[in-house]
Formats: structure tokens, C-alpha cells, sequence
């Protein structure tokens, strides 16, 4: 009964000590591993696996993302979609989400995009300054991360709208639903991208909804790079439809050294850093959830695979 890390891209000794700290007596392996046989392995924790490796474990029984998305699972053509699946959700996750978007968008508020590029020039010129409550924050996705940072920005003081498949109530938000899209657009003086990368989803941020946006509008997108239909973002940012573009995550990660976004100085570029899965925080449900699927009950998080987030 082997507990499987599979990873191309994070640091696994991390997660191994984490876990083991948590319950010593489960075995724990890391992939590629020549002494731990396919046919113990029956949990795998994997991020970014290798398409198809999941189905060479005959008696696998659960797979639990390393983060909050599923996406890097649900793009597998090959993926054993009859098992049970899990995501991470934790509240360090939640609250580094919410200070890298009140980050930026106080960033936007009080001009420092413009005071930047005034510097560049020399220029000694106050801009007048919008109060938090004139400013929209509009956030695609009221999950986990979404439905949290809508509350701690609207305690802030900014006016917060939210849009989510289906309708939420949440005190002091504005809420829509998925038909209600445009109405909600052409109110975000800030648009913050929290949605999962599904096959609805991908693309959403292109032409069409950017010209739906108030003049002058900025985007936060700490969901996925698939969301962002590149060429339609750059001209948005070059024809001031948009005024900037606070971007986290990129279609193909690291960012390539060539890609034009690095030099645009209406992009600020962070790693995939705004909210990265504490391994010593979600240990505990890892472990549980492990416990969970072995004696055949329901996991924490747990995800319907087919649904896609
Ligand atoms: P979540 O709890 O699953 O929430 C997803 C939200 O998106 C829900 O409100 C859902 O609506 C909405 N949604 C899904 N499909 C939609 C559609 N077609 N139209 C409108 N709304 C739709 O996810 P989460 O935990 O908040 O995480 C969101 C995403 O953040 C993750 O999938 C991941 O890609 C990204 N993320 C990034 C980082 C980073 O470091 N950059 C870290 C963590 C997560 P309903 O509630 O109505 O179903
Ligand atoms: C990070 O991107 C996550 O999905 O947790």
C-alpha cells in the first residue's frame, strides 16, 4: 500500500517529510522509483504527471491533485477517470491569494502603473486619486479562492461584483450568474480571473470580452495562462482598451525568454508564485484522504473528474 508522489515540476523531499510527519507508518514513494512495484501503488499525489503514467497502477484507487486546480489531471487524454479524485483547498492558499490580488489591485488604484512610467520621464505630476469605494473589482470564479478574496476586498472598502456558474449570495458582493457576463464586464474597473481552466473556460479572457470591459480597465489573472487568448491581450494593452495586465500564470511555464509579454511595460510577470500549496499545511488532508480511499469513503475536497474542476 504505497503512497505515490508524482511530479515533473515541484520539489518532492518537501512533501515526503511533510507527510511522514504527519503519519510515519504509510509508505510513501517518489516517481521515477525502481524499487516500489505498480501493482502497491494505491494513492497518487501528483502535479504535471507524465500523460498516461496514471494508468499503469492496477490497483490505484485515489489521485489528489498538489494544488487547488485539476486541470493538469483533466488534460490527460489517458486519465482513469472511474477513480476517485481530490483537490487541495487550505487557508494558506486562500489568504496568499487574497493579499497577491489586493496587491496588485491597490497597485492599480493608486496609479502606480502611471507613476512608474512617469518616473521613466522624469515627470513630477500628482494624479487625482480614486477612492476604493469608486473602484469595481469584478472576480470570475467565486470558489474556494474567489468567493474569500471578494469578502477581504470588500472589507477593504473597494466594491466587489463576482460571476460564477451558477448564482451566489454573499454579503456586501454583487453577484451574477453565467448568462449575466456582459452586465457584469462593463462594470470591472479590475477584473481578477479565479476560474478553474475547463473546456468552457478556455480562452475567456479574448477580444470580445475585453471590449466589454470599462474603458481603461485592468486585468488580474491568477487562474490559468489557457484562459488568455495572447494576441487578443497584447492588442487590447496596445490599442489602451486595457491599461495593464497583472499575470501570474502563462500558457507555457517558465515563460520562454523570448515571449513578447516580458518586455511590455503594461505587464507586471510574477512565477506562479501568488498562492503556492504549503506542503506542511495540507499534509494533514493528504494524509486523511489517503486513509479515506483506502477503506473506501468519501475524501475531503473530493472532485467529480468529468465536471472538470
Ligand atoms: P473552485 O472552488 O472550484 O471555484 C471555481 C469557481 O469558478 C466556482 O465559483 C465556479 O462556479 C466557477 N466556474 C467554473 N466554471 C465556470 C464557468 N464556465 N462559468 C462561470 N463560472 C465558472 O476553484 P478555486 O479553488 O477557487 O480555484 C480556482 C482556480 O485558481 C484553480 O482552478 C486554479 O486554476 C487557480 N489557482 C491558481 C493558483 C496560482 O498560484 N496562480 C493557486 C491556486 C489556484 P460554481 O460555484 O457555480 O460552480
Ligand atoms: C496552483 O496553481 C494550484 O492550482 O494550486
Amino acid at each position: 500500500m504505497t503512497l505515490l508522489i508524482i511530479s515533473s515540476d515541484k520539489d518532492s523531499s518537501p512533501w515526503v517529510d511533510a507527510l511522514t510527519s504527519v503519519d510515519d507508518s504509510v509508505e510513501i514513494s517518489v516517481w521515477p522509483c525502481s524499487n516500489t512495484r505498480a501493482e502497491d501503488v494505491e494513492f497518487v499525489l501528483c502535479w504535471n504527471h507524465p500523460r498516461g503514467l496514471l494508468r499503469k497502477f492496477p490497483q490505484l484507487r485515489a489521485i489528489s491533485s498538489m494544488g487547488a486546480g485539476i486541470d493538469h489531471l483533466v488534460s490527460d487524454p489517458d486519465l482513469p477517470v472511474d477513480l476517485a479524485f481530490a483537490r487541495l483547498i487550505d487557508p494558506s492558499l486562500t489568504q496568499a491569494m487574497f493579499e497577491y490580488i489586493s496587491a496588485a489591485a491597490l497597485y492599480y488604484q493608486r496609479d502606480m502603473d502611471s507613476y512608474r512610467r512617469q518616473q521613466d520621464r522624469r515627470q513630477w505630476q500628482p494624479l487625482a486619486r480614486r477612492a476604493l469605494s469608486q473602484t469595481t473589482i469584478g472576480i470570475m470564479g467565486l470558489g474556494a479562492l474567489g468567493h474569500y478574496a471578494a469578502v477581504e476586498l470588500s472589507n477593504m472598502g473597494f466594491r466587489v461584483e463576482g460571476w460564477s456558474r451558477t448564482q451566489k449570495r454573499i454579503d456586501g458582493v454583487t453577484t451574477y450568474a453565467e448568462p449575466q457576463l456582459k452586465e457584469f464586464l462593463s462594470r470591472a474597473d479590475i477584473l481578477v480571473c479565479l476560474l478553474p481552466l475547463t473546456t468552457k473556460t478556455q480562452g475567456i479572457l479574448n477580444a470580445e470580452l475585453f471590449a466589454s470591459l470599462p474603458p481603461r480597465a485592468c486585468l488580474i489573472n491568477v487562474a490559468r495562462g489557457g484562459h488568455v487568448v495572447e494576441s487578443d491581450l497584447l492588442n487590447a494593452l496596445a490599442n489602451g482598451s486595457l491599461r495593464g495586465a497583472c499575470l501570474d500564470v502563462f500558457q507555457h511555464e517558465p515563460l520562454p525568454r523570448d515571449h513578447q509579454f516580458w518586455t511590455n511595460e503594461r505587464i507586471i510577470i510574477t512565477p506562479h508564485s501568488s498562492s503556492v500549496t504549503d506542503p506542511v499545511a495540507v499534509a494533514p488532508q493528504i494524509i486523511e484522504n489517503y486513509h479515506r480511499a483506502l477503506s473506501g469513503r468519501k475524501m475531503l475536497n473530493q472532485v467529480d473528474i468529468k465536471r472538470e474542476y
